[in-house]
């Protein structure tokens, strides 16, 4: 299943974020793709907002890899935010224990997913933004029919 929307503001991709953060579930993996500056991580704030996660996402200095805690329904969730742009080969991946992080049954987002096609089969969505113009972006969902 594809979902297409053109955002005209970061305001709107955070909107588009939450509305697509409504229909996961906890264990689900999200692919975050697209290039530097295309929104990846401004996608993911509207995730951490709908999750109610105190922390603030910080961006451009980005570290490898981000723990949140948020709440849904009163529940506590954990969200796992990773960032690969600087992992350049599987076996550092593993050393950042990527493995281990995606199969502990929290949700997991991760941006340049697309630079280690071997997790593919894990996600169960692919969240592509490109740039269309200074302040729009092209965002393209795909879900894995479940
Ligand atoms: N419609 C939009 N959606 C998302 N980001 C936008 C939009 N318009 C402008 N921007 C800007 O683009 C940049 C996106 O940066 P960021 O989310 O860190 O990208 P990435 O994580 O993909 O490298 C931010 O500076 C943001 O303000
Ligand atoms: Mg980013």
């Amino acid at each position: 299943m594809t979902e297409e929307f053109l955002s005209l503001s970061t305001t709107e991709t955070s909107r588009y974020a939450r509305r697509f953060a409504a229909t996961l579930e906890p264990g689900d993996m999200v692919s975050l793709c697209g290039e530097l500056g295309a929104g990846k991580t401004e996608f993911m704030r509207g995730i951490t907002e709908f999750f109610n996660c105190d922390d603030q996402l910080s961006s451009p200095t980005f570290p490898i890899f981000n723990i949140y805690d948020g709440s849904l329904d009163g529940e506590p969730v954990t969200l796992h935010h990773f960032d690969l742009y600087r992992i350049n080969s599987l076996q550092e991946l593993e050393a950042i224990g990527f493995d281990e992080y995606l199969s502990s049954g929290d949700f997991a987002f991760v941006e340049w997913a697309d630079r280690f096609p071997e997790y593919t089969p894990r996600y169960s969505a692919k969240v592509t933004l490109a740039y269309a113009g200074s302040e729009s972006r092209r965002i393209v969902i795909k879900r894995k029919p479940s």
